[in-house]
């Protein structure tokens, strides 16, 4: 698919959305804590965290539903606190699930959110349809729309006045694998071919794969890592540690602490492997063979996406008590 806007060449231009030091304090609970963030033209950030990490708190502060407790945000260069109707005119924004009237056509539901909003065509509201890949359902009642439609609809009717910036809030839950790659799809062709930027939050890293540009991870209301989603595929190969399965663990085990000075850990007839040289495996495999141990397999140990994910939150938990 071609991008219309290359998320990689952002450098040089301005951000679509700017938090600086944005925090949200209920009582004495910090619910958001001196947050700081970019996005910019055509990216798809994804912003990821625990429940009550603080996803939903940002993101209400963005758009006018909870009040800045400090710090501030800037959609399209307006102050979303002095500059609101300005700054909010560039958002579509789908929160939690989406309510629609059931007994109206899913067209019908549009246009009443169309004229609430004021100056939207009805060619915008087929558009919006179109794009979402409603076209041929837009006409049947939101009574009979599965979880996914209404999704759909929801986004629809995000994208009602033009924004330049779509926000969503976990706007996958509930929806089931085929759902939420068919979701994906839909919001890749919408970023690609629209130039929109996405700011979509969720609470499980895998459902950002082949999606984001870039994830912002908040942990406890802090950020503790921005990473593009090739740095985090690439930290879950070295994250990993190898493994080769034999007919002799124990024996292998103690050959390969002694001569490639790795750490070792056996669990059933797997030798786990810490080396500091990634590439010695083929020479730890020769070795072994050398003195007549049986090897079956061996290779990377695949640690899923969500490992990672949980491995960055225990770090930053670590780091916080030391
Ligand atoms: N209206 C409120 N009054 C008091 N505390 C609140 C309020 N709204 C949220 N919080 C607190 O702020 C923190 C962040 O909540 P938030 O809803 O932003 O988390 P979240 O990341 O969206 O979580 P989830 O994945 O469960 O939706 C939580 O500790 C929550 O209890
Ligand atoms: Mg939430």
């Amino acid at each position: 698919m071609e991008r219309k806007i290359n998320p990689s060449q952002q450098q040089v231009t301005k951000p679509i959305l700017s938090l600086v030091n944005l925090t949200k304090r209920y009582g004495n609970r910090v619910a958001v804590n001196n947050i700081s963030l970019n996005v910019f033209p055509g990216q798809i950030m994804g912003f990821l965290g625990a429940n009550g990490a603080g996803k939903s708190t940002t993101i209400k502060m963005l758009t006018g539903l909870a009040h800045i407790t400090s710090g501030n945000a800037f959609i399209c260069g307006y102050s979303v606190k002095t500059a609101f109707e300005k700054a909010i005119k560039n958002v579509g924004a789908m929160i939690e699930t989406p309510v629609f009237y059931p007994y109206l056509s899913g067209y019908n539901n549009l246009k009443f959110f169309a004229k609430l909003s004021g100056n939207v065509s009805n060619k915008r509201i087929e558009e919006v349809a179109t794009l979402v890949g409603l076209g041929n359902r837009i006409k049947d009642k939101v009574g009979k729309y599965s979880l996914g439609m209404k999704q759909r609809l929801g986004v629809a009717q995000a994208l009602l006045n033009h924004p330049k910036l779509l926000i969503l809030d976990e706007p996958t839950n509930g929806l089931d694998a085929n759902g939420i790659r068919e979701f994906r799809m839909m919001l890749k062709q919408l970023a690609y071919k629209e130039g929109i930027s996405i700011l979509i939050s969720s609470h499980i890293l895998s459902e950002m794969e082949n999606l984001c540009d870039i994830v912002a991870i908040i942990d406890k209301g802090k950020i503790i890592q921005v990473k593009t989603m090739e740095e985090i595929k690439h930290s879950c190969l070295q994250a990993g540690s190898q493994f080769i399965k034999c007919n002799a663990p124990n024996f292998a085990g103690k050959l390969i602490m002694q001569f490639f000075k790795a750490k070792v850990k056996i669990q059933g007839n797997k030798v786990y492997i810490n080396a500091k040289n990634r590439n010695s495996l083929p020479q730890m495999i020769v070795m072994l063979t050398q003195k007549k141990v049986l090897v079956y397999a061996a290779g990377d140990v695949d640690y899923s996406l969500e490992d990672v994910f949980l491995n960055i939150i225990n770090q930053s938990h670590n780091t916080a008590i030391s």
